[in-house]
């Protein structure tokens, strides 16, 4: 039970016992494994950057609804997200999108057995939206609520599965690569906006980081460098895009190596793009003439041999079996055409989500939550905090 210990947070109050919530509900539940059962429901809520999105996901892995609004139109004249903005209208349509999961699922408030919230690593205004959101619903209606951490959930996306309507009672795989069913330990890198990690993830709840960037994560590479070249933002899908019939081997840019260390580094990668944008009027005097298309594909072609150097590396050393590439970046079209050659020659077995659950979406924490649920390792509560800084194993509470 949590009580709050006002004097320890420099805060005076009377007459507030507890405020540890109490639904009716308890946990751990009954747990079956076919969807349209009964089975367990939970709702997540994601708003750590500037997606809005609500999911109901059941049994742990199946996705009844999942609805992402995006706001990549309001901060593209500012050439990045301003966390201002995004927070004022996530508080705007956060009501409507959780109402749309909810009834895209063809649920209502009482079917559901707990409400899973994104509390920590992100934008702290956009978290707050969320977890004070999160908070009043699960009062209201007497659920318990899971504070979720952001990175685990892009872990657990290579769990999420849908049925496929149209072809009758087939699942979906919601994957590409050569998975079956997924199983602990894995291998796992991180790719986002945020961060760059490799994760041996062990089981629920235990994850050994092996490796992570030193400076800019891949995506903020990514965007960076998108805007030096002018291709507007974000900048991960413009340059996905713009390398289209560019030669990956145009220009020798640098790759980072931190060996013996699995760390990674960007910082130098976009510091020689930029230079080499600088000094391209010389270039072209002297008719050396790279196309934006050579550049943004020698830039991409940088980044995907440094993320798969370590990942080999990595794989040798916990001598995995299976290895996921999850996060905003695993969409990236070369690095999943690279990855997917590695792994059959590697005879790894390859979880890389559909582009949909590579990038943020609720349906990853709502899954996440409920394998924490299963595994005794959730502890629904109303008293904890959102934070904008936090590793994959920081306590939520
Ligand atoms: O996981 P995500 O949606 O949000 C964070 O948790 O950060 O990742 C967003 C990042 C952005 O930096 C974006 O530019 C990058 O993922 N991204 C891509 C692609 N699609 C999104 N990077 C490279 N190629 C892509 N196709
Ligand atoms: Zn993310």
């Amino acid at each position: 039970m949590l009580s709050p210990n006002f004097n320890a947070i420099g805060w005076e109050g009377q007459g507030l016992k507890s405020l540890a919530h109490k639904p009716d509900r308890e946990f751990p539940y009954a747990w079956q494994n076919a969807v349209g059962d009964g089975g367990m429901l939970v709702l997540g809520i994601e708003t750590s950057c500037d997606e809005t999105s609500a999911a109901v996901v059941e049994n742990k892995v199946w996705v009844r609804s999942n609805i992402v609004l995006t706001q990549t139109k309001l901060h593209e004249p500012f050439g990045g997200i301003v966390p201002e903005i995004a927070s004022r209208k996530q508080m705007e349509f956060i009501a409507p999108v959780v109402q749309q999961a909810l009834s895209d699922a063809g649920v209502t408030w009482r079917d559901l057995d707990a409400i899973a919230v994104t509390n920590r690593p992100g934008l702290i205004g956009s978290l707050v939206v969320g977890v004070s959101f999160a908070k009043a619903v699960a009062l209201a209606h007497n659920l318990p609520l899971i504070p979720v951490n952001h990175l685990e959930g892009h872990v657990f996306s290579v769990f999420l599965r849908e049925r496929d309507e149209g072809r009758g009672a087939r699942d979906k795989e919601q994957m590409t690569g050569n998975r079956q069913d997924w199983e602990f330990p894995f291998l796992c890198l991180l790719v986002s906006g945020g961060h760059t990690e490799l994760i041996w993830v062990k089981d629920v709840g235990d994850y050994e980081v092996l490796g992570r960037t030193r400076d800019d994560a891949a995506g903020e590479a990514f965007d960076k460098v998108a805007r030096a070249l002018g291709l507007g933002f974000p900048g991960g899908p413009a340059i996905d895009k713009a390398s289209e019939g560019g030669d990956p081997n145009a220009i020798a840019f640098p790759r980072a190596d931190l060996t013996p260390s699995l760390d990674f580094s960007f910082a130098g990668l976009k510091t020689a793009v930029v230079r080499y944008l600088k000094g391209l009027e010389d270039r072209l005097k002297r008719k050396q003439n790279p196309t934006v298309a050579d550049i943004a594909a020698s830039f991409q072609e940088a980044v995907v041999d440094m993320l798969l150097t370590n990942l080999e590396r990595a794989a040798e050393l916990t001598d995995a079996e299976r290895v996921a590439v999850v996060g905003g970046v695993a969409a990236n079209r070369r690095l999943r055409q690279k990855l997917l050659s590695l792994a059959e020659k590697r005879r790894w077995q390859l979880a890389l989500p559909e582009l949909k659950w590579c990038t943020d979406n609720a349906a990853m924490i709502a899954c996440a939550a409920s394998f924490r649920i299963e595994k005794g390792l959730a502890q629904p509560n109303l008293l904890f905090d959102a934070y904008a800084v936090a590793e994959i194993n920081d306590a939520c509470l």
